[in-house]
């Protein structure tokens, strides 16, 4: 399929590691930044799953007409793309990811990166979706990630874009990316980034701790799309052009 898509609002090329890369969400984000300019290596836990993921995504981006110049995109293992890379995306579920963030920074391999994550701890009953409680309330995946890789700078970002308007919607998403974190010049790379998704530079939402409502929000996003049949999103309004 043709797709059309415009340049991007920012000129901050990076590399990203994209952990999960195999994924849905993982693989709409890589395939988005990579269009828009940044060079990607998704991760896995088997490296010839990611080297398969990345020539879909490198076929995808053949096949999308408008794009300025791409960024790379290849396969690895999860510690090696973390190891090429200065900027690691967490795109797995909350189920394993404490264990996984724990082996990811163990020796240091985290250390001055920057990790933005977009996972959201959700469950699901016959009522729908709906956040998990973490930490008592007092948590979040993101807090949770920057707990166990001291050494790094942990951001959340794109926890309400959904993989399937990443995948298959041409053009940018009509949606904002809310980006929260401690460290405003991480927070400017997760900003950045998002512009390669749709067409504008993130919004700060503030600090780390609001991962706390960001990352369960995604439910409210989930029972809205079951009930209309669509994918929605968030856009924030009265902020003009930012
Ligand atoms: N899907 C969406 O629309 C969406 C939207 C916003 C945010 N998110 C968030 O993004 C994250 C990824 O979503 P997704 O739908 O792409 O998830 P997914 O398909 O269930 O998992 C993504 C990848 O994570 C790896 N993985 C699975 N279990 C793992 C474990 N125990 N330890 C280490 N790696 C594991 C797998 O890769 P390998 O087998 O190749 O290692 C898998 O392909 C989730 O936290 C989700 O809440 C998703």
């Amino acid at each position: 399929m043709t797709e059309t898509v415009a340049d991007t609002a920012s000129d901050a090329r990076y590399r990203v590691a994209v952990i999960g890369g195999t994924g849905p969400q993982g693989k709409g984000l890589g395939y988005r930044f990579a269009l828009g300019g940044h060079d990607i290596v998704l991760g896995s836990r088997a490296a010839e799953k990611a080297e398969a993921v990345a020539d879909e995504v490198r076929e995808k981006i053949a096949g999308t007409t408008g794009a300025g110049p791409v960024g790379t995109v290849g396969g690895a293992s999860n510690a090696d793309a973390v190891a090429q890379c200065d900027v690691v995306l967490l795109a797995v579920p909350y189920d394993g990811h404490d264990e996984l963030v724990a082996s990811l920074a163990s020796g240091g391999a985290l250390a001055g990166k920057t990790v933005i994550s977009c996972v959201n701890p959700l469950a699901f009953d016959k009522r729908g979706a709906h956040g998990r409680i973490i930490n008592n309330g007092e948590g979040s995946a993101a807090e949770s990630a920057q707990e166990l890789a001291p050494e790094a700078t942990v951001v959340g970002a794109f926890h309400n874009v959904s993989a399937v308007g990443l995948w298959e919607e041409p053009g940018f998403l009509d949606e904002d990316v809310i980006v929260v974190g401690d460290v405003v010049e991480a927070k400017q790379v997760a900003m950045a980034l998002a512009a390669s998704v749709t067409g504008r530079v993130g919004i700060d939402g503030g600090k780390l701790r609001l991962a706390r409502q960001l990352e369960p929000f995604t439910a409210v996003l989930i029972s809205i799309n079951r009930k209309y049949k669509v994918h929605s999103g968030l856009r924030i309004t009265g902020l003009g052009e930012h």
